[in-house]
């Protein structure tokens, strides 16, 4: 690997930048996690390595949601960074920099690479029809306009796909549109837009993908999205928008993608002005500098495509690297608010140790782009038996031995050095896979080794022959055998667990734990008294942690609740009479039989049972429920509902259910009610 034989390599590392507007939760920890261990890497091995991140503040959802908290955009985006940083600090993610999209810096940089851009001929300017929010003054994006589906009828869908049919199309072709902000119909309107003009790089962005700056997997992603044909991308947003104003364009502004990830150099820029580091040495065309994006597979257009065209267009480098992962899975689903396994990271650390999952992660992380599964189960298993059962122990049953014979030192001679020199020998092996991002196969070899120094010190049997006389300096040279392999491991494991690494650090006395420092052994050295370094998890603080989880989102919906108006998700519906009311005929239904439905992922087809009558009706319930589960249920059912022919049969009817994007939540009787009554 010709990268590590250079000394030292001037390394910047960026994990992607988190919306201000939410917490950080198990799935973004990932990316961070991931990102921190490989720094922390870099820097053990001495490599001038900077690691920097900020918050993405700007956008409509970040103003729309400090509007909704009665908050200014500026002291929403505020809070949510210093609870942000709360959290990775809690995690050990150690920024160099942690800054904010809405800064000066990056004020600059994107006006600089803007008007590069522009005037290298690369931004174009075409007017376009939008819809428009004649209430709130607003153009909406498609996520903001809700209706019924053009092809199946179905209500409340989203401005481009409807759930229930998959059907795609523009927000213009929903039946009655109306603005999930203020309830108010649209107005197609038409403004003028910045363009970027993506199709000038595809030679070049063909070329950069050529030259290995992506996984395999990606390449094969971007290839497809190559053979499809480049659009021109839409880099402006009309006023109000909590963003920067474009220089030459008043009222309009930069889109929050276009200055997101410019927010890169803006926290470095930050960082090289308080601590003196020359900037352009990592940036200007050319640089011998290496820069490293971490970031999730599903920002990968922004990240290998948009970016180094920006970036090249503006003449400055472009990435050395943009390091993909796949998503968080918790016991092989995706998390769920309802399961209770939608773990945010302050609820996490509120129960257990951060450094059982940096440890887990690390274990199953390779270089790929695979989903990682975080079973409860298996992490407890692995986190017990791998760094208590295998690494503490070691420390553990020899501590004790070498404080008792020789108050704490370490035996002149070591008695074991080709094993040790083994030990340090496995080092190379380990960084290359460090360096590579395989942490799992790093772990896995950090594993055996630490097998191999319990199974040294069962057959050596330190213990028996303690009770031996005059065999006490066996004993202290082969528990002084024991601690020099534990040195080792700590320094293999030091990225990924850094505070229990610093506890080693301090049990051995030593100044460093870094990469080089290995070589020395440690002969004739004091230790310090033994203290447990990790405890074991238990079962009932996963459960705990589980049960807040729910708690948590359950204070979500209370703070969604609470401000009912314009601005609430759901606009309580325009006032009808009772009559209207009393068109509607509820129907308890037993729910005989349900199937799922070929080609349709969010569907089930429910057979009902109306106390004599059968219905088929099919609902979007698949996300949440298992056919088993519903089988024999009771539900309420609109019975007068006209018949709906829809791509997989005619729904005769629908069932109620609570929900959002979160989960969804059927509605029961009590107990008592029978299939066929009137609900009222
Ligand atoms: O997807 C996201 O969460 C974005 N906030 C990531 C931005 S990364 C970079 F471009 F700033
Ligand atoms: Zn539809």
């Amino acid at each position: 690997m010709s990268n590590t034989a250079r000394h030292p390599r001037k390394i910047l590392v960026t994990s992607a930048l988190p919306y201000a507007n939410g917490s950080i939760h198990l799935g973004h920890l990932l990316e961070y996690i991931q990102t921190d261990i490989w720094v922390r890497f870099q820097k053990s091995r001495g490599h001038e390595c900077h690691y920097v991140c900020a918050d993405d503040a700007h956008g409509t959802a970040i103003m729309l949601r400090a509007e909704q908290e009665g908050l200014s955009s500026e002291a929403l985006i505020e809070r949510v960074s210093r609870e942000h940083q709360q959290d990775f600090a809690t995690f050990g993610v150690a920024f160099d920099n942690y800054h904010s999209t809405h800064s000066e810096e990056n004020r600059y940089f994107s006006e600089l690479i803007y008007t590069r851009l522009r005037d290298a001929g690369h931004i174009a300017t075409r007017d376009i029809e939008q819809m428009y929010d004649p209430v709130k003054g607003l153009f909406l994006a498609d996520r903001f306009i809700k209706g019924t589906c053009p092809k199946c009828g179905a209500d409340d869908q989203y401005g481009d796909n409807c759930e229930a049919c998959g059907a795609t199309y523009t927000p213009a072709e929903l039946i009655d549109p109306v603005s999930a902000i203020s309830g108010a119909t649209p107005e197609v309107r038409s403004s003028t837009h910045y363009f970027f003009k993506l199709p000038d790089f595809a030679r070049f962005l063909q070329g950069w993908i050529d030259e290995g700056h992506v996984q395999p997997q990606i390449r094969n992603k971007l290839m497809e999205w190559f053979e499809s044909g480049f659009n021109e991308w839409d880099i402006s947003r009309d006023a109000p928008y909590f963003g920067f104003e474009i220089p030459d364009a008043p009222g309009k502004y930069f889109y929050v993608w276009l200055d997101a990830p410019i927010g890169y150099l803006a926290s470095f820029k930050n960082l090289c002005d308080r601590e003196g580091i020359d900037f352009d040495a990592y940036w200007q065309k050319n640089s011998e500098a290496e820069v490293y994006h971490f970031i999730g597979k599903d920002i990968v257009y922004f990240h290998a495509l948009f970016w180094p065209a920006m970036l090249h267009g503006a003449k400055l480098r472009t990435p050395s690297a943009v390091n993909c992962h796949g998503f968080v899975t918790v016991n092989g689903a995706k998390m769920s608010k309802s399961r209770g396994t939608f773990i945010k990271a302050a609820t996490y650390a509120e129960h257990l140790n951060p450094e059982y999952l940096r440890y887990y992660f690390a274990a199953k992380l390779t270089s790929g782009i695979d989903d990682l599964d975080l079973n409860l189960e298996d992490f407890t298993a692995r986190v017990n038996s791998d760094l208590v059962g295998k690494v503490v122990n070691i420390a553990s049953r020899c501590a004790g031995f070498v404080k008792k014979l020789a108050d704490g030192k370490l035996s002149a001679h070591c008695a074991e050095p080709d094993l040790v020199a083994r030990f340090i020998a496995a080092g190379d092996g380990i960084a290359e896979d460090f360096e590579a991002r395989e942490f799992g196969r790093a772990m896995r070899k950090v594993m055996e080794l630490a097998d191999e120094a319990n199974t040294y010190i069962a057959e050596q049997e330190p213990w028996v022959l303690a009770k031996q006389a005059g065999r006490e300096q066996e004993v202290l040279e082969i528990c002084s055998v024991g601690i020099n392999l534990f040195r080792q491991l700590m320094v293999y494991l030091a990225p990924v667990v850094p505070t229990m690494a610093e506890g080693a650090r301090e049990f051995l006395k030593l100044e460093t734990l870094a990469w080089h420092s290995r070589h020395d052994l440690l002969v004739d050295h004091e230790i310090d008294k033994f203290k447990p370094l990790m405890t074991r998890i238990e079962r009932d603080r996963i459960d705990a942690m589980m049960a807040a989880s729910k708690e948590d989102l359950v204070e979500e919906q209370k703070l969604k609740d609470a401000p009912r108006g314009p601005l609430a998700e759901e606009p309580i519906a325009a006032e009808i009479a009772f009559d209207d009311f009393a068109k509607v005929d509820l129907r308890i239904a037993r729910i005989a039989k349900v199937d799922y439905v070929e080609g349709a992922d969010k569907l089930l087809q429910l057979t009902l049972d109306l106390g004599g009558e059968t219905r088929t009706v099919f609902a979007g319930i698949r996300a949440a429920y298992a056919p088993e589960a519903l089988e024999g249920r009771l539900t309420v059912m609109v019975a007068n509902l006209a018949p709906r022919k829809m791509r997989f049969g005619v729904s005769e009817g629908m069932v109620l259910a609570a929900g959002d994007d979160e989960g969804i939540y059927l509605l029961s009787p009590d107990s008592g009610a029978e299939p066929g009554q009137r609900v009222r």
